[in-house]
């Protein structure tokens, strides 16, 4: 696949430290029911899988955002539940309930039942809609690729949904760790298929959602998280059309394991808010970049408020490059799009004074 020249490369160039104009700014979730557009497009297509399953739509929904706000990248429209889906699951959407599957994994049967999966077969409608967004894109933005860490498909694999205890998938950490690691092991395998298929579509950087880490204990966190995406970084491919696919990896309630996640050749960590900017700067040194990290429900606030909090977090990391400005998870359903913009617009006016 060729690509149109990039127009506007800064989250690429912050990614690998390189000096840029401003921060860049995406926001996780940028996507979503928080725009009447989106809700709009998802009453068309009808469902939520029928919106990821076809291109237009899932490039429709992609570009929206990019329409509103100055925004430096796009992230593919689709869903990290695609790889169980894929896996024979059967995954659907519940109103009011998020996602639930009609088949669940809870015994070392079912795990030896599953298979790494075949995404030119089952996933090609992802790589599909990737190729139709980068056309789209045209160059005017980086395209990001992405997939849940395998911790984080293997709770909602396990548990048949979301979860609050996570009883049942870690019934089977503790109970039988071998199971664990086979069902987690084979997730890995797939998800590196399913982000160098992203890459070879035009994904451009690609980031890993462990949404669920932070669930796990000190020792578990290690063993039975970060252990497998760092097997994905070392199995991605690291360059694409002449030019490097930098990864972001995102555990959400890590801030006491960024030196470890550091060391895992991950281009860039995800910060959620609950930790200090700057400490993770002085923590992480020069190692990788740093992506976050406000709060999503600032942006329930004023926009003057909204532009205070970017204002300090700016100023906590300081000057130079290795920042790309985002929220500290997805951005709520119930957020208001022009604080949305109020965001991203302080974004873009305050950080040039950090990059002279
Ligand atoms: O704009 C974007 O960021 C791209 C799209 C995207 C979606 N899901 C679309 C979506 C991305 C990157 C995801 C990732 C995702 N999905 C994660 C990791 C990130 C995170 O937020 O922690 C997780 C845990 C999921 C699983 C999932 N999908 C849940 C729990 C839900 C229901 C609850 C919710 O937050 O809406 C979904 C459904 C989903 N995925 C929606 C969207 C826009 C809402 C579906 C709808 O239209 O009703």
């Amino acid at each position: 696949m060729i690509l149109a020249e990039l127009q506007n490369d800064r989250f690429l160039r912050a990614l690998l430290k390189q000096p840029v104009d401003r921060t860049p700014i995406w926001m996780m979730r940028q996507a979503g029911r928080y725009l009447p557009e989106y809700r709009a497009s998802r009453a068309d297509a009808g469902d939520f899988m029928s919106l990821c399953k076809n291109a237009d739509f899932a490039c429709e929904v992609t570009m929206q955002p990019l329409r509103r706000f100055d925004l430096d990248a796009a992230i593919l429209f689709s869903d990290i539940l695609t790889i169980p889906d894929a896996m024979g699951l059967g995954l659907y959407f519940e109103t009011g309930e998020g996602p639930k599957f009609e088949k669940v994994i809870r015994t070392e049967k079912d795990v030896a039942g599953l298979q790494k999966v075949n995404v030119a077969s089952d996933l090609g409608y992802v790589t599909n809609a990737v190729s139709t967004i980068s056309n789209e894109l045209n160059g005017k933005v980086p395209l990001i690729g992405f997939s849940g860490s395998p911790w984080t498909l293997a709770t909602y694999m396990v548990e048949g949904g979301s979860s609050k205890d996570f009883r049942h998938v870690k019934e089977m950490m503790y109970a039988t760790p071998d199971v664990m690691h086979q069902l987690l092991d084979v997730l890995a395998d797939s998800v590196i298929d399913y982000l160098n298929a992203q890459i070879d579509a035009g994904a451009q950087a690609v980031q890993i959602f462990d949404t669920w880490g932070g669930a796990l204990s000190h020792d578990c966190y290690k063993e039975f998280s970060l252990a497998y995406m760092n097997k994905i970084v070392k199995g991605l491919k690291k360059e694409a059309r002449g030019r490097k696919v930098p990864c972001i990896m995102f555990t959400k309630g890590a801030g006491q394991w960024l030196e470890v996640m550091a060391e895992s050749g991950a281009d860039a960590l995800g910060l959620d808010w609950t930790t200090d900017i700057a400490n993770a700067r002085a923590r992480i040194g020069d190692k990788v970049a740093l992506q976050g990290n406000m709060d999503p429900s600032v942006l329930y606030a004023s926009p003057a408020r909204i532009r205070d909090e970017v204002a300090k977090i700016l100023k906590s990391y300081g000057n130079g490059s290795g920042h790309v400005f985002n929220l500290g998870h997805g951005i709520h359903q119930f957020a208001n799009p022009d604080h949305a913009k109020a965001f991203v617009d302080a974004v873009v006016e305050l950080s040039p004074a950090y990059h002279k």
